[in-house]
């Protein structure tokens, strides 16, 4: 929001985002070495963390709270195996006015909670007509069609230095360990590039068929500014799209947000199976 925007100036971003970790710190008791973002539809995975300390996201000074139904709003810091994790159950958008300095707060939390690698989760549109609705796919690059940028302004150099590459945003070796779980669990893990858009209005059919020319598989209206921080902060990230639905025009049918979240709920499962095999692959690869 306009207004709440203006409190997050650069200059008092990183303590805004101290004050977050010391209060989540103080109640969770625990180093998370991983983090977990659920995006819609697919919050439940964070009701399998053990021993998980529940932490509602208007509990945590300076977090922002979502509008959005199916996205719950909390972070769960617990243990998956013996992992310590940080579980966003629930994330806020740009489309729904807030900045994008405050759409990746929580992702700079986690950075100075510790965390080394990031799972970054979203609904999205299939474009490619290879994928069926349903599908997961692990994102290997994407396209920042947003028209901002969520380091834009004065760098903060606590953080992470002002020019960053990213040429490895989305870690192929991350992507690699995954594949070879869904393998292993039976099912193909597709890859592609996801394409973010602001929304909250789905895209045209004209616009889906530019982004395939532009070579994307994916569209969705998050992630990209998550993975830009955590890209800024030196973290690896694994980014999953569940397909929830065919791109406009790819399907002669209109898109709906029930439909999105119904599919979500569809591939639980399934999505709840790959995560809890792969998140203490990840963390014992990380150890090295
Ligand atoms: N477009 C953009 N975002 C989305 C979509 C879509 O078709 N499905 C889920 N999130």
């Amino acid at each position: 929001m306009t207004q709440k925007s203006e409190l997050i100036e650069t200059e008092d971003l990183h303590a805004r985002a101290m004050a977050a970790a010391g209060y989540i710190r103080s109640v969770a008791r625990m180093q998370p070495r991983l983090g977990l973002i659920l995006g819609s539809g697919l919050g439940d995975f964070a009701e399998t963390v053990e021993d998980a300390t529940i932490l509602p996201y208007h509990e945590i000074p300076n977090f922002p709270v979502s509008t959005v139904a199916g996205h719950s709003g909390r972070l769960v810091v617990g243990k998956i195996g013996d992992i310590p994790v940080a579980v966003m159950q629930g994330r806020v958008h740009a489309y729904e006015g807030y900045s994008m300095k405050e759409v990746t707060f929580p992702t700079r939390v986690l950075g100075l909670l510790g965390v080394e690698r990031l799972i970054v989760t979203n609904a999205a549109g299939g474009i490619n007509p290879n994928y069926g609705q349903g599908a997961i796919v692990a994102i290997s690059d994407h396209i920042n069609l947003t028209g901002t940028n969520a380091v834009v302004g004065p760098n903060e150099s606590r953080f992470g230095p002002r020019f960053f590459d990213m040429t490895h945003a989305y870690s192929s070796a991350l992507r690699k360990l995954a594949s070879d779980e869904a393998t292993k669990q039976g099912w193909k893990l597709a890859e592609g590039v996801y394409v973010a858009v602001l929304g909250p209005s789905y895209e045209t059919p004209a616009e889906i068929r530019a982004f395939r020319t532009l070579g994307a598989d994916l569209v969705g209206m998050s992630t990209v500014h998550e993975v830009i921080v955590a890209r800024h902060m030196g973290i690896e990230v694994l980014g999953l799209s569940v397909v929830t639905n065919m791109a406009a025009g790819v399907l002669d049918q209109p898109i709906n947000h029930e439909e999105v979240m119904e599919t979500g709920k569809r591939i639980a499962g399934q999505f709840t199976n790959l995560l809890t095999a792969l998140i203490p692959q990840l963390a014992a690869q990380s150890q090295e």
